[in-house]
């Protein structure tokens, strides 16, 4: 992604020290853009789990390089315990994303193939990287395979916008470039296909507002801010042509966890007709897994997301605001799952299918 002309990715190693993985810090976004380093394991843990970074595809990815820095930390006499200490703090970070379990699984097994330490710093250094460089590579094939999808769409209303909803943030800022959701989008834009994205602000920590809308800006694609509850509304008005989220995590059957909200939108979706896809690498899938709605961990954050907004005021500054009255008591589930039966098609690097165990075992055989 582009930022004021220059290219950044949102992990990677410092130039001048590869001791340390740089990260742009998404809870000063789009109020600021900074950047943050991480020098330590624990470090990393904490920017997975305050959402300094987030997103499946980059929170795995920064657990790849949190498992790095823990192998730089690591004594040579204790090192294989360390090591495995390190992936079950990462591993508690957060609980709903497949890809942070996968990476931290991945750096170990990759870590396993030797007993030298020094060789395992090494390896793990080129490991962490694959696992970005790869997770940059899956996001351009969806961008491939869902750019045929949008341009069905565009084909049917000549002239006019493609009208595209999306919820949360699956973009630039959720993976370590391009996004998953967002990467048919950008494909399109850059063919020169007319589109216009809804972004559902997503409530409670307002990713769609304070991300994708600052992330479409930042790529120049055409977009409106609603309200979470809008969506709906629209659908039944002929105002959107398709519905594109992100996933966190999608079963061997095609159930997937997405940010809390999704599933009443592909109701919705259902209700109108209106096509629901979900694009996702195949890191955020869980072979293991059939049952979506009864085995998707559904991580609930602090109540004082729900309670309190923040924002820039019309002074500048950074505030908080509570928006119930002192002593309401808020509860605060991160995710829901849409069962596979209301998803039209998934799109992953390797093509688009069905949302069904058949097709989707068709697409990645060694699963079956
Ligand atoms: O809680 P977050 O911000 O880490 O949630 C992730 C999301 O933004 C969405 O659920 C997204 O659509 C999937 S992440 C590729």
């Amino acid at each position: 992604m582009m930022v004021d002309q220059q290219h950044y990715r949102t992990i990677w190693l410092k130039a001048d020290d590869a001791r340390v993985v740089q990260v742009i810090d998404q809870t000063r976004l789009p109020h600021a853009f900074e950047i943050l380093d991480l020098q330590t394991v624990a470090e990393a843990c904490l920017a997975i789990r305050n959402m300094t970074v987030r997103g499946a595809g980059l929170i795995g990815a920064c657990a790849a390089f949190g498992m790095y820095l823990a192998a730089l930390e690591a004594t040579d006499a204790s090192f294989t315990s360390l090591m495995k200490q390190a992936g079950l703090r990462l591993k508690a970070t957060r609980p709903t994303a497949a890809n942070l379990a996968w990476a931290v699984d991945r750096m170990s097994r990759a870590m396993a193939s030797t007993a030298s330490p020094t060789a395992a710093r090494q390896i793990a250094r080129a490991e962490a990287q694959a696992i970005a460089d790869e997770d940059v590579d899956h996001c351009r094939r969806i961008g491939a395979h869902g750019l045929a999808l949008i341009e069905g769409i565009a084909q049917s209303k000549p002239g006019q916008p493609v009208n595209i909803l999306t919820h949360c943030n699956a973009g630039w800022l959720a993976f370590v470039d391009i996004g998953s959701a967002t990467a048919p989008i950008y494909a399109a834009h850059d063919a020169g296909m007319p589109l216009h994205i809804w972004v559902d602000e997503t409530r409670p920590r307002n990713q769609g507002a304070s991300l994708t809308a600052w992330e479409l800006g930042q790529h120049g694609v055409p977009h409106t801010l609603i309200a979470d509850n809008a969506g709906g509304h629209l659908m039944q008005h002929g105002m959107v042509d398709l519905v594109i989220t992100g996933a966190d995590r999608v079963t061997r059957n095609g159930d997937a966890a997405n940010k809390i909200g999704t599933y009443l939108k592909a109701l919705a979706a259902h209700d109108n007709r209106v096509p629901m896809v979900v694009a996702l690498p195949s890191s955020t899938f869980d072979f293991e897994m059939r049952d979506g709605v009864a085995n998707i961990p559904i991580e609930e954050r602090g109540s004082e997301e729900v309670r309190w907004m923040s924002g820039r005021t019309q002074s500048g500054v950074l505030e908080s605001v509570r928006i119930c009255p002192e002593t309401t008591p808020a509860r605060n589930w991160g995710f829901d799952v849409t069962p596979a039966r209301l998803i039209s098609k998934l799109i992953c690097e390797r093509g688009v299918c069905d949302a069904n165990e058949a097709a989707i075992l068709a697409l990645f055989p060694e699963h079956a």
